[in-house]
Formats: C-alpha cells, sequence, structure tokens
C-alpha cells in the first residue's frame, strides 16, 4: 500500500481544490515509519483514466505472524480504495491472474446489473473483464468484493475485497472531515484464523459453514492491532465490516460518544449520537470521533451476540465468535492538521411512505433444519440446507420480477439465526426490525441489514436487471451466500 498522487483531468474534473477528497502528501512516509501503523490503502481516482486492477495470489504479512499466501487487487491483499465521482462516467478493467475463476461485485453502487459483477460476470483465469458505467448517487462510502459462483466466501476470505468511496461536493460543503489518510480514514474490519505457521485457515464447512467462517484474531485494513496517529480534532471513521460472518460491537475503551453520520447509500439525515455500534458484514457506517482532547483510546468489538435468535440455535461461544477485544488503537499527534466540523444537517432524505397497494414479498432465509423438512421437494439428499423460501440459489431462476421505477414491501424472515441480508441495485429504508422502527443510525438509506428477528423494508428499484444480468439478493455471511441463501430478480 503507498502513495497515491491524485490529477483529476477531463471532463469531470473538479475546480481546483474543490474536492471533497483530498490526499494530504506526507502521510504515507508518517504511516512507514511505524510499526503495524495502520495501512491505509492507496486512493485511484476513476476521473483520472480507467481502472485496472490485477487480481492475483500474493503473500501478506499480518503483522504479527509470519506471511500467508493470500490474494490482493493489486496489492499483496485487499485493494486500493476507488474513488468515484457522482455525475461521471467510471470504466475499470480486472485482469484476473488467478487459475480460478473470480468476478468483482460493486457492492452499494446503484448502476445497471449488466455491469455490477455479479456471479453472472465471471472472469476467467488469464481474461479481463471491463466494466464501464456512470455514477448517479450521493455521496457515500461502498466496497468491491469477490462474488463468483460457490466460491465467493473463499475468495474475500483470501483478501479479495477494498473500499470504493463515492463523491459529491456535500462534504466540502458540510464541511466534515475529508483529507483520506489524515481525518478521514478507511477501517475495513475483518477477523481471521491463523495456523501455527501464520497461514490463514478457510474452512467451510460444519460450525464454520453454520456459523459462517469466524476466527479469534481482528484484523484492520489487512494488519493485527494497528496504530492510527490522528490529529487533535474530528476524525471521519469509514467503518467496512468485511468479515465473512462476524457482526462487530464497536466502542471505544473510554465510552466516549460518537457520531454517526452516514450509512451504506450516504448520509444520515443528521448526525446520531452513539456509544456504541453493531456494524453486520456488507454494512458500512460513517462515524465523526472528536480527538480534541488530545487522548488516545482503543476501538474495541464486544462480542458476537446478535448472531444467534435466542434460544433457537445451540451453539458454543468459541464458535460464534463470541470473543471481544480491540481493533486499533489511536493516538493523537498535534503535527497533523485538524480541520473539520460536525454540521447539524447532512441530507434532505425523504419520509418513509408506505402506500397500501405496494407489493409485498416474504423472504424466509432458511438454513438446517428449516429447510430440510422441505428437502425432499427440490433434491433430496443433494438439496442444500440454505435457501431462500425453501429453495436453494439456482443461476437459471429467477424469484422476483419488481417494477423499474417501483417500491416494494420486503419482510424478511432470518431462521435460527440472525442473517445480514443484502440487495443488490437497489436501496432500502429499515420499516421495522423486530417489530421497532430502526435507531437514528439505520434511518437512511440501505443496501444491507443485520435481521435481527422479523424485519420489515421498503425497497426501491430503481436500476435494471434482465434474465441475462440479473440482480442478486444474498444473506451477507458469505458461507450461507455461497450454500445457497440467494436468489435473483430481474426488473420489468
Ligand atoms: Cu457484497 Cu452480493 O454482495
Ligand atoms: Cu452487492
Ligand atoms: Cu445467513
Amino acid at each position: 500500500m503507498g502513495a497515491g498522487s491524485i490529477e483529476r483531468p477531463g471532463r469531470c474534473r473538479f475546480l481546483a481544490g474543490a474536492a471533497s477528497v483530498s490526499l494530504f502528501p506526507g502521510f504515507v512516509s508518517r504511516a512507514n515509519a511505524q510499526a503495524r501503523a495502520l495501512p491505509i490503502p492507496r486512493l485511484v481516482d476513476s476521473t483520472a483514466g480507467p481502472i485496472r486492477l490485477e487480481v492475483a495470489g500474493a503473500t501478506h504479512a499480518f503483522g504479527t505472524f509470519r506471511p500467508s499466501p493470500t490474494m490482493g487487487y493489486s496489492s499483496t491483499y485487499l485493494g486500493p480504495t476507488l474513488l468515484f465521482r457522482n455525475g461521471c462516467a467510471a470504466d475499470v478493467e480486472i485482469r484476473n491472474l488467478l487459475d480460478e475463476p473470480t468476478s468483482t461485485h460493486f457492492h452499494g453502487f446503484l448502476i445497471p446489473a449488466a455491469a455490477d459483477g455479479s456471479p453472472h460476470h465471471p472472469i476467467a483465469p488469464g481474461t479481463m473483464w471491463r466494466t464501464s458505467f456512470r455514477v448517479a448517487q450521493p455521496a457515500a462510502t461502498a466496497w468491491y468484493h469477490a462474488h463468483p459462483h460457490g466460491a465467493t466466501g473463499r475468495q474475500v476470505y483470501s483478501g479479495l475485497a477494498g473500499l470504493a468511496i463515492v463523491e459529491d461536493l456535500d462534504a466540502r460543503r458540510h464541511g466534515l472531515p475529508a483529507t483520506y489518510g489524515i481525518d478521514d480514514l478507511p477501517l475495513i474490519l475483518q477477523d481471521r484464523a491463523f495456523d501455527a505457521e501464520g497461514r490463514l485457515v478457510y474452512l467451510n464447512r460444519g460450525p464454520a459453514m453454520m456459523m459462517g467462517m469466524r476466527g479469534a484474531t481482528f484484523v484492520v485494513n489487512g494488519v493485527v492491532d494497528p496504530v492510527a496517529r490522528v490529529p487533535a480534532g474530528l476524525v471521519r471513521l469509514r467503518i467496512l465490516n468485511a468479515a465473512n460472518a462476524r457482526n462487530f460491537d464497536l466502542a471505544f475503551d473510554d465510552g466516549r460518544p460518537f457520531a454517526a453520520i452516514a450509512t451504506d447509500g450516504g448520509y444520515l439525515r443528521e448526525p446520531a449520537q452513539l456509544r456504541s455500534l453493531v456494524v453486520a458484514p456488507g454494512e458500512r457506517v460513517e462515524v465523526v470521533v472528536d480527538f480534541s482532547s488530545g487522548l488516545g483510546v482503543r476501538l474495541e468489538t464486544g462480542s458476537d451476540t446478535t448472531a444467534a435468535l435466542a434460544g433457537r440455535l445451540p451453539i458454543s461461544g468459541r464458535i460464534m465468535g463470541r470473543g471481544s477485544g480491540p481493533l486499533l488503537r489511536f493516538e493523537v499527534d498535534r503535527a497533523l492538521p485538524a480541520q473539520g466540523r460536525l454540521p447539524d444537517r447532512l441530507r434532505e432524505l425523504a419520509t418513509v411512505h408506505v402506500r397500501p397497494e405496494l407489493v409485498r414479498r416474504t423472504l424466509s432465509l432458511d438454513m438446517g433444519t428449516s429447510m430440510m423438512r422441505g428437502s425432499s421437494e427440490h433434491g433430496g439428499a443433494h438439496a442444500s440446507p440454505f435457501g431462500i423460501n425453501g429453495k436453494p440459489f439456482d443461476p437459471n431462476r429467477i424469484d422476483f420480477e419488481p417494477r423499474l421505477g417501483g417500491d416494494e414491501i420486503w419482510d424478511i424472515a432470518p431462521q435460527m439465526m440472525s442473517h445480514p441480508f443484502h440487495v443488490h441495485g437497489a436501496m432500502f429504508r429499515i420499516l421495522e426490525i423486530d417489530g421497532e422502527p430502526p435507531p437514528a443510525h439505520l434511518a437512511g438509506e440501505k443496501d444491507t441489514v443485520l435481521a435481527t428477528g422479523p424485519t420489515k423494508l421498503l425497497v426501491s428499484f430503481r436500476q435494471p436487471a434482465t434474465t441475462e444480468h440479473p440482480f442478486m439478493f444474498h444473506c451477507h455471511v458469505l458461507e450461507h451466500e455461497d450454500a445457497g441463501m440467494m436468489g435473483q430478480y430481474r426488473t420489468i
């Protein structure tokens, strides 16, 4: 990971100095001077020309172990942060240097299904896939990751994920912290299991299938227990849970409050003050933390108590990744510029309006015994115990046909445990989780929600999908998804 200098030529060039994400030139050498400094993925600007990434096997040092075999996007692990601008065209070329197929999905992008890199866009070994789209969505933190049919869990676990930032002038207008790598930091959170040699261990059978692959070691931006140097002021953290299965229950060890400002689909209406926050796999949240006291602090996770639905699944704490512990430490460096402020209002957000004539669908996220009962109908002994509405994923079956431009109510019914439910190509508003309206920090536009009980969503379909290029919806526990807890829709 290294320096990226930002040139902004071409039709989407912003006025000098007006871009909301800028790069402080000194940060890379400063960070590298320290052992296990928080790595900051370099920034690659889509408006400077086509983004070219190579997917390849690598060897990566996580920091406390011997190096492990990994995979990365033009990196030894993870990939650069891709910068997109609302209103601008983007071209991305992905070359696959692995000896197995992959695909690259743009999670959180409102782009046509033909461009979003689903399992229907495999990139064969030695070949290149090109996608082009126009960015037409508000500022947000999104991401990209491998999504090949049946191997998503293993490839993402090996390192095939990276952050993406969609920017427009909002951040500059708000005055929010926006200097990438200084007061605007990406935090890619993962848990991993290592063997005695320091190699990543990946399993997708037994408990690692039922609960999703989990590990006792926390990794942030690809390293264990890093230190981030921050200015003595407000700092924005762009948090992505890129774990295969684990929910992180985040809090600072001194109990300091922080403000959630954005969720998957961009800014909230106004900042939401919190002291702790659960982030599920696939979700992003942007928070602003105050370091003006000069005091350093640790960001910790509590145990993953949200995974089991009370009393439904008897599982041991060890398997659940119940472990709690520190993720990273922040140290204040008064030499760094502190400039940001926190506005009272962030965005106009339409009031959720549920018209009675909307189409309603129920999606039962099935696993284990809840699906075994019906397994003779669809393949007997070979049926996967994972599916949606009793059916495991079939790439040749279209499950739903929502109207392009329309809205629908989706009732998500998680079975056995909580599941992070994700829809491609659409944003939704949460109407209810377990009978309650969503808390303030989940009241914005979302593409992924942790269904801890019956969850009601208002989904807006604004991007086209066809039989040939459908959109996916699935559980973001990647082992559940690979095993069949996924479906597809086309728009009509
Ligand atoms: Cu982030 Cu279909 O996934
Ligand atoms: Cu997605
Ligand atoms: Cu699941």
